[in-house]
């Protein structure tokens, strides 16, 4: 039998979520005897950890997929040609064309819910590979949703930095019409709070300032009697973390005691993530996401007045199914009027299996939603350049995140409790420190500073 294939080389698109889940296969496959390589020319195993929420997701893996086989059509015979493994969320949501299509010859196929069956899994394709002649076809695979696996009994292998990722609820049970997560992730299970705090206090001892907790809904967060405000609140308790930040709630059932937490807690920092997806009640209602847009307003005016100095952040999908040129402009007033600090904002890309699928025409022409996309964009750019121009002046303390910038080795980046980025000069501190800076411009993605003289 051939020796068991070792070097493994791993990349991860999308959503902080995948990033955490790499560090947990990284973990699961190192006590397994795996070792990881920097780049695939060394690898004998390649392992794409996919998105799958837009088609442009999609299309960035196939590319990349064909061309690990191109490369690997091109290897001198005799050499070993790696393995190549679909893992996240694409492994569960194109499962079929991901195993029948004989244009990918790709070798195993993992979902979120699988890792700690990779090593098998690894194995098996080995086999595969060396019966390969009998049997081209064979690809192990598992993509089954699971309602409990959480991961809590693997500490994550992470990378250097000042932030560390703790996953504390996975799946989501909301059902938006437009979202493919319900479907490639599962249904909402949280972990314990002692749990976590264990991981908090794993991730402070190894270094990390700061710990953002994560969870595709994490207002749903609950265990036990225990609900987010409480996980946070125990989390802050942890010696040496910090600063805690979180990503993502739903406006929907905002806890008004998560609110309170983020006013008092001085460890959580000033800072939300709030998806509002559109500004017009019929489209938010196709959506499904079950608030009208005078309800964000409203409630953004109540987290503006109970943390004054908050930061905070959006996603807008433009284009939706049958979004007319009047509803549109409800979600660019809405922009207007409440002005984020900055937006993520999405031309609707229609996923296979969602509701929105089934039911409702992706019917706005692509030039559409391109003109759409450009102008919530130039809004969102001069609103972002406004807020930050404000802050000129101010005193921020920032935590070092990154000595040398890519356009300059003589400065360096930290970010603000309202998670901005701020750049200064290059001075006698390291990564790790937190720093008081006096605010001097605000540009539309970034503020810049200089140390305080004392
Ligand atoms: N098309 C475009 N954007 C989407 N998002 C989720 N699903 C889709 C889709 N089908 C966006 C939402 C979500 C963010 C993570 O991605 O804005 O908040
Ligand atoms: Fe998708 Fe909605 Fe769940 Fe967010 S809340 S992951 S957008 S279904």
């Amino acid at each position: 039998m051939k020796q068991l294939t070792k070097k493994i080389y791993i990349q991860t698109w999308g959503c902080q979520m995948n990033l955490a889940d790499t560090e947990v296969i990284r973990s699961i496959l190192t006590k397994n005897g795996y070792g990881f390589v920097p780049n695939e020319q060394e690898a004998d195993v390649i392992m794409l950890n996919t998105c799958a929420i837009r088609e442009n997701a999609h299309r960035k893996v196939y590319g990349r997929i064909q061309k690990i086989i191109s490369d690997r059509c091109s290897v001198v015979s005799g050499q070993k040609k790696p393995l190549i493994g679909i893992l996240g969320c694409m492994a569960t949501n194109l499962r079929t064309d991901l195993l029948e299509n004989k244009n990918l010859a790709i070798d195993f196929i993992a979902g979120p819910d699988s890792y700690k069956r990779l090593p098998n899994l690894i194995k098996e394709a080995t086999i595969g590979k060396d019966h390969g002649s009998q049997n081209t076809d064979y690809k192990p695979f598992d993509v089954t949703l699971s309602e409990f696996e959480t991961y809590s009994d693997i500490t994550p292998s992470r990378q250097e930095g000042v932030n560390g990722w703790i996953s504390v609820m996975r799946g989501c049970n909301n059902f938006c019409t437009f979202c493919v997560v319900p479907y490639t992730r599962g249904r909402e299970r949280s972990r314990a709070v002692a749990n976590v705090v264990e991981e908090a206090k794993i991730l402070a001892a190894e270094g990390f300032k700061q710990v953002t907790l994560l969870g595709q809904n994490v207002n749903s967060y609950k265990h036990d009697s225990d609900d987010f405000a409480s996980l946070i609140e125990a989390v802050s308790k942890v010696d040496g973390i910090e600063r805690i930040r979180f990503t993502s709630p739903h406006p929907k059932d905002f806890p008004e005691n998560l609110l309170q937490v983020i006013a008092h807690n001085p460890k959580v920092c000033k800072q939300i993530h709030y998806p509002i997806q559109a500004g017009n009640n019929r489209i938010l209602d196709l959506m499904n996401r079950t608030y009208t847009r005078e309800e964000i307003l409203d409630h953004i005016a109540h987290i503006r007045t109970t943390i004054p100095n908050i930061g905070l952040s959006t996603d807008v999908i433009v284009g939706f199914c049958s979004e007319t040129d009047q509803e549109f402009d409800e979600t660019y007033d809405l922009m207007d009027k409440i002005m984020f600090d900055s937006a993520f904002i999405f031309k609707y890309s229609e996923r296979k299996n969602t509701i929105a699928s089934k039911k409702h025409a992706d019917d706005v022409p692509e030039a559409v939603k391109t003109e759409r996309i450009v102008r919530l964009n130039e809004l969102q750019k001069a609103i972002s350049l406004k807020k930050n121009a404000a802050h000129v002046g101010e005193t921020h303390t920032i935590l070092i995140e990154k000595l040398g910038t890519a356009k300059d080795p003589d400065k360096c980046i930290g970010r603000n409790d309202q998670n901005k980025i701020v750049v200064i000069p290059r001075g006698p501190y390291t990564i790790g420190d937190f720093i008081d800076v006096k605010i001097t411009r605000g540009t539309p993605v970034a503020l810049e500073g200089k140390i305080l003289e004392t």
